[in-house]
Parts: C-alpha cells; sequence; structure tokens
C-alpha cells in the first residue's frame, strides 16, 4: 500500500506540451505537477482532449515536454539521453485502450515480444512468459491468436506483456475504456491484484469516475491541460471543489437532490423558512439519529429529500439533503451542531446542486 512519507514514485514538475500546427499553438498540458506514492494507484479523470494521454506520455517520455522535469523511482527522465532513457523505460509498462496486440502472434509471442526487442535469450523469455501466463489468468490460452480472445483476455495479453520486463511503474491509458462493466470490474481486480503481489504503483488514466471509485486511491482532475482538482478519492468524491469535479462525481454517486425535488417541497409557514441541507456523514457520526435529535433540539421539521449510503475503499459514507423548516436563528443553531458532532453541513441550491 501507500506510504505517504516514502518519495515518491512519480514525480512530475510544472510540465508544459503544446503542439503546433498550422494555426496558433495548442497547449496540451499547462503547467501540471503531480506526485505519485509508491505502491498508490493514481487516477487521472477528465473529459475527452482534456491532455490525460499527453501527460502519461510524457512519464515515460515518449512525448517529450517543453517545459518542466519528469521524475520515476528517484531518477530524472528529462536528463536522460537515449540510450539511459531506453533502459529506464524498460522499469515502466504501459497498458492500452485497444491493447495493441500483434495479430500474426500467439498470446505467448505477444507476451514475450517486449523482451525479443531488448535482446533476452530464448529461454529466458520462455521462463518469463511461463511466469506470467498464470499470473493474468490465461494458462489456458497460451497458443490463442488475438482474434480468439475477447476483450477481457486481450486485455490480460496487454497486461502481461507489460509486465514483462519487470516494471516498477504501471501507466494505464484507458485500460478499461473498449470493455464492457463487467470485465471491466475483472481488469480493476486484476490490476489491484498485481499491484499488491508485484509491488507496482499504477498511474491510471480514465473517462470514467467510476474506474477511479473502484480502484484508486488518489485523483486528479484535468481539464483544459491543468490538473483542477487532486487528492484523496475519498475527498474528492466526498467534498468535490470543482465544479467539473462536482459534474464528474455526480455521474457516478448521483445528485443529492434529484431534479423536480424542489417543486415539490412545501412552502415554509409564515415567520419561517425553508433551507435545504447536504449533510455529509463520514466515519463514526454516521450511526447517530441526526435528523431526528436535531429535529428534537431544535424545534425544527426536517424532511429527507433524499440519501444514500455507500463506500470509497474501506471507508463509508453517507450522504443526505434535508429540507429544513423553521425559524432562521433555529435552522442556523441547527447547522452548528451537527457541524459540532463532525457532520459535513452545507447550503445548497436546489435543482442546480450537485
Ligand atoms: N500529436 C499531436 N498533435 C497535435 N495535437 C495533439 C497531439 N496529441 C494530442 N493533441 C491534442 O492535445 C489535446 C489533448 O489530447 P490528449 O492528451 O490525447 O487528451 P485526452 O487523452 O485527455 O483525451 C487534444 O486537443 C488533442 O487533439
Ligand atoms: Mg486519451
Amino acid at each position: 500500500m501507500s506510504d505517504p512519507a516514502a518519495p515518491p514514485a512519480i514525480l512530475l514538475r510544472g510540465l508544459t506540451r503544446e503542439f503546433r500546427g498550422r494555426g496558433a499553438p495548442f497547449r496540451a498540458l499547462d503547467g501540471v505537477s503531480l506526485e505519485v506514492a509508491p505502491g498508490g494507484i493514481f487516477g487521472i479523470v477528465g473529459r475527452s482532449g482534456a491532455g490525460k494521454s499527453t501527460l502519461l506520455r510524457c512519464v515515460n517520455l515518449l512525448e517529450r515536454p517543453d517545459a518542466g522535469t519528469v521524475s520515476v523511482l528517484g531518477r530524472e527522465m528529462t536528463a536522460l539521453d537515449e540510450a539511459a532513457l531506453r533502459e529506464a523505460r524498460r522499469g515502466i509498462g504501459m497498458v492500452f485502450q485497444h491493447f495493441n496486440l500483434l495479430s500474426a502472434r500467439t498470446v505467448a509471442g505477444n507476451i514475450a515480444f517486449p523482451l525479443e526487442i531488448a535482446g533476452i535469450p530464448r529461454a529466458e523469455r520462455e521462463a518469463r512468459v511461463a511466469e506470467l501466463l498464470p499470473l493474468v489468468g490465461l494458462e489456458a490460452r497460451r497458443d490463442a491468436y488475438p482474434a480468439q480472445l475477447s476483450g477481457g483476455q486481450k486485455q490480460r495479453v496487454g497486461i502481461a506483456r507489460a509486465l514483462a520486463s519487470r516494471p516498477r511503474v504501471l501507466l494505464c491509458d484507458e485500460a478499461t475504456s473498449a470493455l464492457d462493466p463487467e470485465t471491466t470490474e475483472e481488469i480493476l481486480a486484476l490490476l489491484r491484484d498485481i499491484r499488491d503481489r508485484l509491488d507496482l504503483t499504477v498511474l491510471l488514466i480514465t473517462h470514467e469516475m467510476a474506474v477511479v471509485k473502484a480502484i484508486c486511491d488518489r485523483v486528479a482532475v484535468m481539464e483544459a491541460g491543468r490538473v483542477i482538482e487532486q487528492g484523496r478519492v475519498f475527498d474528492v468524491f466526498t467534498r468535490p471543489a470543482h465544479p467539473t469535479t462536482r459534474r464528474f462525481v455526480a455521474e457516478v454517486i448521483g445528485h443529492v437532490v434529484p431534479p423536480g425535488t424542489v417543486a415539490r417541497l412545501p412552502a415554509p409557514n409564515a415567520g419561517e423558512e425553508r433551507r435545504l441541507l447536504q449533510v455529509l456523514f463520514a466515519g463514526p457520526s454516521s450511526t447517530r439519529a441526526v435528523v431526528s435529535e436535531a429535529s428534537r433540539r431544535f424545534g425544527l421539521d426536517l424532511n429527507i429529500v433524499s440519501g444514500r449510503i455507500d463506500a470509497i475503499g474501506a471507508e463509508p459514507y453517507g450522504l443526505m439533503a434535508l429540507a429544513a423548516y423553521g425559524p432562521p436563528p433555529a435552522i442556523a443553531e441547527a447547522v452548528d451542531w451537527m457541524r459540532g458532532l463532525g457532520l459535513d453541513v452545507a447550503e445548497i441550491a436546489g435543482e442546480d446542486a450537485a
């Protein structure tokens, strides 16, 4: 597992990359800095065109940044000459969305391919392939050709090939984006399993927050070549700060207030107010009967508009929307009291709230 005190396995500082076409130069990366702890599974999420693939390709210098530095496992990649870079790249595996398998080669032949390129002798290649096949659950398909494999099996080959040279870092570019949801789960479970067994550091990019929620411990959200938010997955999911992140998160955990709800809520009585509150429960306070107790203590009507309980990794959380009716000072006191219990309470606008 990741140890926050250990030096980063991947350290990116101020990466900028421009593409020059006929028109004005296009800035695909605009000052990106990231740190990935060893043993971590770090997700980069963003819409198509955000710069995710360009960033990932900068890690092994398939793409050379115009400015900034890349360090992997303590080695500054941006300072290496071609020979040293080729050597350093063997410590970094890469998995692709469309597998990129050689159709005329068997499963074993595809897995052995990078070892052939590196000039590893045949006997050693075969021994390594024999180790990798069971690791990815493909012993029985050793001599099959890619056309005979399912999408999930093809990606297992892609993962085994990426692991052939015993890398310490694995880069995954939309590794599950061509797969159905069930196969996605299998492949994510496999990635987690090999991270644990081989003590890898994984940097994966995806446009799906569900992938981040399923497997990552930290996440960075990219938009227009920049990182707009990053942190622990639990924190980013439960307290997204940037509006784009809030939209991404809502795709996975839903809107706190389902559309149309506010229009159906009763109006407050004369002299009272109606406030819509979003309450986040995380940790021990989640078991307390907060709603009924707040209602009694402060003389409020508290209607639960929506709620859900979920977990990210091993951490449970609950998210609830409450319509609070009562005199404004009583509502304010109830909010303070809930915050005092360690709950995260925010007033939300209603229909647009994510
Ligand atoms: N080799 C290239 N030449 C010109 N433009 C590129 C090149 N590679 C990427 N881009 C542009 O940079 C932007 C980011 O691309 P990319 O990193 O592939 O985004 P993502 O992986 O997030 O979808 C896109 O607008 C893309 O068109
Ligand atoms: Mg991409």
